[in-house]
């Protein structure tokens, strides 16, 4: 653009400039580092002597004039923001509000219920050493059991090599049962807690599996606690937190490493009341959870003498429980960012 084609344009457009925005991208776009005018300034290295000192003259008068005319816009536009007159008569615009996720409601629920039965809420950091999501769980390393858990392994970070712990790949915690290492190492008996969290399996997403969910773990020990305890235990939780006296809690064999026994907890089927529907596939009997008396390697694993102190383990899986609450056919609704699915609770 010439001399005299930049000081047309500019001027036009800062007239039409209708706020200080708008001003300062058309001062970058004339003055800036790569603008209009700073172009011309540099072409002058290429021309004669004559003319360098003629363009260079007019070049540097129109900087010293669009300074000029930035300044009066700028004084006028300020003026005009302060003097504008506010109308209190327009209706003010409606701010939508948000609310707690499901999960989370459900979360505080099984906390609440909890807390008043005496536990105490823990948590435990969602990267983990493989000692406290595997070893300290009597799962050592090649136990055809770590293939329970797909494992999202992390790599190490040469960079920074104080986030590396001595001899331990580090992951991301495939259940919160580690949490129940971290809390006996720092606490005494007796124990009741349960520690609600985020956990990774290295799976692929269906209906009822995600690779990111939540659990929560339970932990009740003493000198004497016993499977009866565990029984009345789960069994208020789940009365109270289906809102059915009648429910009823069935406690069958399984096996996980960190029990023993170990075992799978069922709930007769809050939706038909055990007379058969789709989500108990008929069976009257719903599977919620895994349970079992903690391991004497556990203890062991925590400086606990076994001989001592016994108690139960519980984990359940925070989604599912919202999903039989509330009729949730897909456990992916949770994180899909629908509108239309999170504003129904
Ligand atoms: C465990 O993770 C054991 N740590 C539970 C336990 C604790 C047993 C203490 C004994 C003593 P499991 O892999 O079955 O167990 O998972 C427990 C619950 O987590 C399941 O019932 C399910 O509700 C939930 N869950 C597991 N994997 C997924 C997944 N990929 N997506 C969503 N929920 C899941």
């Amino acid at each position: 653009m010439t001399i005299e084609e930049i000081k047309k344009i500019a001027k036009e457009e800062i007239a039409k400039a209708e706020n200080l925005i708008e001003l300062d991208q058309l001062k970058i776009k004339y003055l800036g580092r790569n603008g209009y005018l700073t172009d011309v300034l540099k072409s002058l290295k290429d021309l004669a002597i004559e003319e360098k000192r003629k363009i260079g003259s007019e070049a540097n008068a129109l900087r010293q004039k669009l300074e000029e005319i930035f300044n009066e816009r700028k004084n006028a536009l300020v003026r005009n923001i302060e003097y504008k007159p506010i109308d209190i008569s327009i209706p003010g615009k409606k701010k939508e509000i948000g609310h707690i996720h499901p999960i989370s409601k459900i979360q505080e629920q099984i906390e609440d219920i909890f807390s008043s039965m005496g536990f105490t809420i823990a948590e435990g950091p969602e990267i983990e050493t493989e000692f406290y999501n595997f070893d300290a769980l009597n799962i050592p390393a090649n136990h055809p059991a770590r293939d329970m858990w797909d494992t999202f392994w992390l790599k190490p970070n040469p960079k920074a090599p104080t986030q590396q712990i001595e001899n331990q790949k580090l992951l991301l915690r495939t259940h919160t049962s580690p949490v129940q290492i971290h809390y006996m190492e720092n606490h005494q008996l007796p124990i009741r807690m349960i520690c609600p969290g985020k956990c990774f399996r290295y799976e692929a997403s269906d209906a009822s599996h995600d690779f990111q969910f939540y659990q929560f773990e339970g932990l009740m020990i003493d000198k004497d606690t016993s499977l009866a305890n565990f029984k009345f235990v789960i069994s208020a939780f789940f009365k109270r937190f289906f809102n059915k006296k009648d429910l009823k809690v069935r406690i069958i064999p399984s096996y996980f490493p960190f029990v023993e026994p170990g075992l799978e907890v069922d709930i007769s089927c809050p939706r038909c009341n055990q007379k058969g529907c789709p989500l108990c596939k008929n069976t009257g009997w719903i599977e919620v959870a895994g349970a079992g008396m903690v391991h004497p390697e556990v203890f062991k694993a925590v400086g606990y003498n076994p001989k001592y102190v016994q108690g139960f383990a519980f984990g359940f899986g925070i989604e599912r429980m919202a999903m039989i609450k509330h009729n949730i056919p897909d456990i992916r609704l949770f994180n899909s960012g629908d509108l239309r699915f999170i504003k129904q609770f």
